[in-house]
């Protein structure tokens, strides 16, 4: 694999380690660690199951790992019964933490004393109070019951963490659709998922504006017929929302007329029963549905919790994860509520009203363990560090971003300005599909020495190596591509990885590595002489803007759908704070002719019918597009083109005048 290893143009400081002298006195040598490491990959399964030993299962399991029904789909602690509601809420219950503080929600509006509009509070027993209220709700009112299936389409909002809960109750099956998505991307998933009962509200606030939900879910539903009941939550009041009589209901008159005694015993579910589908993109087709069990699922949390973030009860926690990105599921409903943690969970941007909203929060609440973004923490830099400064942060402890590649500069900045060289910062590296993290520094096992930008060792028991495409290990400082080499808890679950789709599941994770039997991320990393890993990139055409992740498929499809577009190639060229962002090639439809219209056209096309997160920064018109002979539009070279590099190979390509014209279209405007 070619090219030097950077990220966002900054070389990667292979040999820079940053000790925290400070951190609880200890720390562990990497060396140490991984022997200790090798051995927790030989016995994975028994340390798998003493950490399963520290849940409360209904029902015991008969074996820690087995085969599922399809290849690759396995079954983790199968024979066993428990409930992620139950661990969240009745454990903590049942013991002194229940009048623990579980939530603190801040929403999005502001005083005109510029204090938060509205804080609300739930301790772990008003939390399982409500939960079980909306349980019954949902089992008596509306039918629903364990295998049913759930969407969940709205912003985070307390809510929104309650019906999760309730639907884990139940054995409900949940998929959330970020609300920043279209009545398009809403239907696909819904009407993919077969799900009977949706959950929304009227409308978002959105930097100071109130903007509605509710009539994009109505237009979906016009395409997405499986759903037969919808509950609206009041979030803005808006007073002209639509509500269908006999379909639509307003949560809180719902919730007015159950008794606060109501309760639901917590099913129980065998340890492979999918608690929650989520959609993520991939490079073709239709959005994947990565499914998630309970056993597996709670046992890799639990972990992670402990390892990555080591959270205990003094702590307060606070990840910004919107509840539609996997994050928001695994960092903010399920990880800190399993583990007894008090979280703080914000509705609203990190600069509303003004820049150093985030770091109020941080001041007003005590959060001591921070879990944030590269894109959050660019921003952030561009608007200076005397918003940060000026807040109280000597709560923080310790401070951990996701979602993309951290640049060394993001990182130091994290590492002096936010935590003043006092708290340990690392750069968790997962995936959707892996249901929690899988590389990370771990300072709850005392391993700090970091290094500014890498995401470090992998966890305990997980076999994660960089390889070369034969499935070698590269040597140090080489690319390679990131593998997982054995099965872990949290993996995609029965009874198909992927909802409805066996075979996709296998192809797309599996198939490239198939003689070894290695999981393919997807990513290009490196692993330097420490073994620490540096994921760098994604190396197939999947976007990740600002950390979210948008899939080439989809927004072409969106542009396509635009009258006057017939083909279009989008790929992503760096952002110095978004990571990366998409620009769109598009062949225009016979009759439509280039112009700066148009151009803002397919833009907002884009910002309005599938997401404003995916709109392309740039549209450039061109005649046509490099193709395969088999007529496979050719991104990687759009891409090398954007980029100003060398092509690579050309063997394929059927038309060379193609690219040409992509360079002239991209050269054309760009000096325009
Ligand atoms: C990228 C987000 C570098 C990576 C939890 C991965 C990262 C994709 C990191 C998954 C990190 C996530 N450093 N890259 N710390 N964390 N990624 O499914 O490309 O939204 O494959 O899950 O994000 O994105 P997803």
């Amino acid at each position: 694999m070619t090219g030097e290893p950077e990220i966002l143009g900054e070389s990667l400081p292979f040999d820079e380690i940053v000790h925290l002298e400070s951190w609880r006195g200890e720390r562990v040598d990497p060396d140490a660690y991984r022997r200790a490491h090798s051995t927790s990959v030989r016995d994975s399964l028994s340390m798998w199951e003493s950490l399963a030993k520290e849940l409360d299962w209904q029902r015991p399991w008969t074996s820690v790992l087995s085969d599922g029904d399809h290849p690759n789909v396995a079954k983790w602690f199968a024979g066993g019964a428990l409930n992620l509601s139950q661990l969240a809420l009745d454990r903590h219950v049942a013991g002194p933490r229940r009048n623990k503080l579980a939530l603190i929600w801040e929403g999005e509006p502001v005083g005109k004393d510029g204090n938060p509009a509205e804080v609300r509070k739930y301790t772990y027993y008003d939390l399982w109070r409500e939960v079980n209220r909306l349980a019954f709700l949902l089992r008596n009112n509306f039918g629903m019951k364990k295998g049913d299936r759930m969407a969940v389409y709205m912003p985070l909002v307390p809510e929104a963490i309650i019906f999760l809960l309730a639907a884990a109750r139940l054995g409900v099956t949940f998929t959330v659709v970020f609300s920043g998505f279209s009545a398009e991307a809403l239907a696909s998933r819904i009407s993919d998922l077969g799900a009977k009962l949706l959950v929304t509200v009227d409308g978002l606030n959105r930097r100071g504006k109130q903007v509605g939900l509710k009539e994009i879910a109505d237009d979906a539903l016009e395409q997405a017929r499986t759903v037969n009941q919808v509950i609206v939550v009041r979030r803005t009041g808006a007073p002209d929302t639509p509500m269908k009589a006999g379909r639509d209901y307003w949560f809180d008159d719902l919730m007015r007329g159950v008794p606060s005694s109501a309760r639901v015993a917590p099913e129980p579910l065998e340890s492979e029963h999918p608690l929650y589908v989520l959609y993520t993109s991939g490079t073709t087709g239709k959005p994947k549905g990565l499914i998630h069990d309970n056993g597996g699922y709670a046992v890799l949390l639990h972990a992670t919790m402990k390892w990555a973030f080591d959270i205990n009860d003094g702590d307060v926690y606070w990840c910004p994860a919107d509840i539609g990105w996997v994050t928001g599921h695994s960092y903010v409903v399920f990880g800190p509520l399993i583990e007894g943690a008090t979280e703080v969970v914000y509705e609203g941007t990190l600069d509303f009203p003004k820049p150093d909203r985030w770091w109020r929060v941080i001041e007003r609440y005590g959060v001591s363990v921070f879990y944030t973004t590269p894109t959050a923490t660019r921003m952030q830099m561009r608007f200076g560090e005397d918003f940060v400064r000026k807040h109280d942060r000597s709560s923080l402890r310790l401070i951990h971003s996701v979602g993309e590649p951290i640049n060394p500069s993001a990182w130091r900045w994290l590492f002096e300005v936010v935590g003043e060289r006092r708290c340990p910062v690392g750069s968790t590296w997962w995936m959707t599909e892996t249901g929690g993290i899988m590389v990370s520094h771990l300072p709850g096992l005392k391993l700090l020495p970091m290094k500014p930008g890498t995401n470090g060792l992998p966890i305990p028991g997980v076999d994660a190596d960089v390889v070369d495409e034969g499935g070698q290990p590269v040597g140090p400082g080489e690319k390679g591509l990131l593998v997982i080499r054995n099965r872990w808890p949290g993996m995609p679950g029965p009874p198909t990885g992927m909802w409805g789709d066996p075979e996709r599941y296998a192809k797309q994770y599996f198939e490239r590595f198939s003689a070894k039997g290695y999981f393919y991320c997807g990513d290009y990393a490196v692993k330097d002489k420490d073994g620490y890993i540096w994921v760098a990139g994604r190396a197939d055409e999947v976007l990740k803007v600002a950390g979210h992740r948008i899939g080439t498929f989809e927004l072409e499809s969106s542009i396509v759908s635009h009258k006057a577009a017939s083909e279009a190639a989008v790929v992503a060229i760096p952002d110095p704070v978004k990571g990366e962002v998409p620009i769109a090639f598009v062949v225009l439809r016979e009759g439509f002719a280039p112009s700066e219209e148009l151009r803002k056209e397919v833009r907002l096309w884009v910002r309005n019918g599938f997401s404003p997160i995916a709109e392309p920064t740039q549209v450039y018109f061109v005649n046509r597009l490099p193709k395969t002979r088999s007529g496979k539009i050719m991104r990687r070279l759009v891409k090398a083109v954007a980029e100003g590099k060398p092509l690579g190979d050309v063997a394929t390509l059927e038309d060379e005048a193609s690219v040409d014209e992509v360079k002239q279209a991209y050269r054309g405007l760009k000096v325009t």
